[in-house]
């Protein structure tokens, strides 16, 4: 932690009511690139949960209330505070979850833009006036926070998933409660201390870090106070966590697993489709929800693509997020290395080619080489698990109507890409696709202003964008009646 110059942001317990809560015991946060514990950090569990979620019961009066203009400023204070503490957040976040510091600054700067985005947003909240069916009423239309959120994050962004959630529902004029995961908790407790510092009143945003996720989980999914709760993390998870949350009947988002096709057809810029399979493979190491999962090539370019694509790839450099030039981080656990590679020899032992890496890389327990296997078919493992790794498969397809087949034959519906000049393919391609979010010669597609989330078993609801909001919010239907004089 020697880099990070503001020690301050150095938190290492819960942020409950406006108060740090320093008992019981501590657990380690290590760092993936070398297994070196960074802090230790108060363990949280069921009861501080529950005392988060009162807190922020109680803060839900007054921060309902403020304007959407007073809301913004402190969200503003936040996101500027945000920025002017990127290196050391950045660093905070290399430390704990392992992506290269130009990556890790790189999320700083994208979940402080969803905090910008919504500062703004909360002020567009319209409502609406409908014609009524009688002459003696009128209906009118309002919306309003939904209250208290509860909401659990993931490993893999450790700020700007907690960011994009949070800013949402702040805007909106609810309060929120995050249970960010606990291989990465120093971010969320630093993005805390900058909320306090940026005026957010106490019990508004809490932050409880604690290993008891099936307990806490329950807390937050089924405490009577809670009106929403938002995960992202895994299908599997998240469909345990949808369950629990019927018995209150609660207001829920959750954005989960993908498996994203790439797709290249004859007619593309094979350059810029290596650039981007590669942008949306690599980024955070193969480990985001987004990431191409699969790569389709249509069979008459399949050569040339693939030469050039394992070229590219040979190009990264693996290692410690904090080495200069490196650009592929280590995966966050060493049983995530082994998951990733029972995949990649399970594939091999379906038929399919190994062309390039397949091992884990000398740089250290929890790296695995850049990995690309060519002759799969959509049935392999690697092709119908979500990967979460730095391992490409790629399958080889003959027709348009065989790309799109392949392409939505999975439970998923998160991200999709694909990469033609045909103008009329595009309209059919990006109409076709049983996704969420499609890039069009494009990999890299997350920003605030875009609405970000699934369909089928990828989840509901959309984050960021002008929707985003709604997400927080109820409408409530006013009529009034008895006009006639
Ligand atoms: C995710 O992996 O869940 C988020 C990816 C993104 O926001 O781009």
């Amino acid at each position: 932690m020697q880099a990070v110059k503001d020690r301050g942001l150095i938190k290492i317990s819960s942020y409950i009511d406006g108060q740090w809560c320093n008992s019981g015991t501590t657990f380690d946060v290590t760092n993936p690139a070398n297994g070196e514990v960074v802090a230790q950090v108060f363990n949280a569990g069921v009861d501080e949960t529950e005392i988060a979620v009162l807190a922020a019961k109680k803060a839900l009066v007054a921060w309902s209330k403020l304007s959407a203009n007073e809301r913004a400023v402190i969200l503003r204070n936040w996101f500027d505070l945000m920025m002017a503490h990127q290196d050391d957040l950045g660093r905070i976040l290399t430390l704990e979850q392992g992506k290269p510091l130009t990556e890790a600054k790189g999320e700083i700067a994208y979940g402080a833009s969803f905090i910008d985005w919504f500062a703004e947003e909360g002020k567009r909240v319209y409502g609406d006036t409908v014609p009524a069916p009688s002459s003696d009423k009128r209906m009118l239309l309002i919306k309003q926070p939904v209250g208290v959120v509860a909401s659990i994050t993931p490993w893999n962004f450790p700020n700007a998933m907690i960011a994009r959630k949070a800013a949402a529902a702040l805007a909106a004029g609810c309060t929120f409660v995050v249970r960010p995961s606990p291989l990465t908790p120093l971010s969320a407790l630093a993005m805390a201390e900058l909320a306090e510092r940026a005026g957010v009143p106490a019990g508004v945003f809490n932050v409880v870090v604690g290993e008891d996720a099936v307990n806490m989980g329950k807390v937050l999914t089924q405490h009577p106070a809670v009106s929403k709760f938002t995960f992202t993390g895994s299908t599997a998870v998240g469909k345990i966590l949808m369950s629990q949350t019927t018995t209150t009947v609660k207001k829920i988002s959750m954005e989960l697993g993908g498996n994203a096709p790439f797709i290249v057809f004859n007619d593309a810029d094979l350059d810029a489709a290596v650039q981007g399979a590669v942008a949306s493979k690599y980024r955070n190491t193969g480990q985001t929800c987004i990431c191409t999962n699969r790569i389709l090539v249509q069979q008459d370019i399949a050569q040339a693509f693939t030469d050039k694509f394992i070229t590219a790839v040979a190009n990264l450099k693996m290692g410690n997020g904090f080495k200069e030039g490196v650009n592929l981080g280590p995966m966050i656990t060493s049983q995530a290395v082994d998951r990733v590679h029972r995949l990649v020899e399970e594939t091999i032992a379906a038929g399919a080619k190994l062309v390039a890496g397949g091992q884990r890389s000398i740089e250290g327990e929890n790296f695995y080489e850049p990995t690309i296997l060519t002759e799969v078919t959509n049935d392999m493992p690697l092709a119908s698990n979500e990967i979460f790794g730095p391992v490409t498969p790629i399958i080889m397809f003959n027709t348009e109507a065989e790309a799109i087949e392949i392409a939505n034959d999975t439970e998923y519906g998160l991200a999709a890409y694909f990469y033609s000049r045909d103008i009329g393919r595009v309209w059919r391609m990006a109409e076709a696709l049983e996704y969420g979010v499609v890039g069009i010669n494009e990999g890299l597609i997350s920003n605030a202003a875009a609405p970000f989330g699934g369909v089928k078993h990828s989840g509901n609801g959309r984050e960021g964008s002008k929707y985003g909001l709604d997400d927080y919010m109820e409408i409530k239907y006013i009529c009034m009646g008895g006009l006639h004089n």
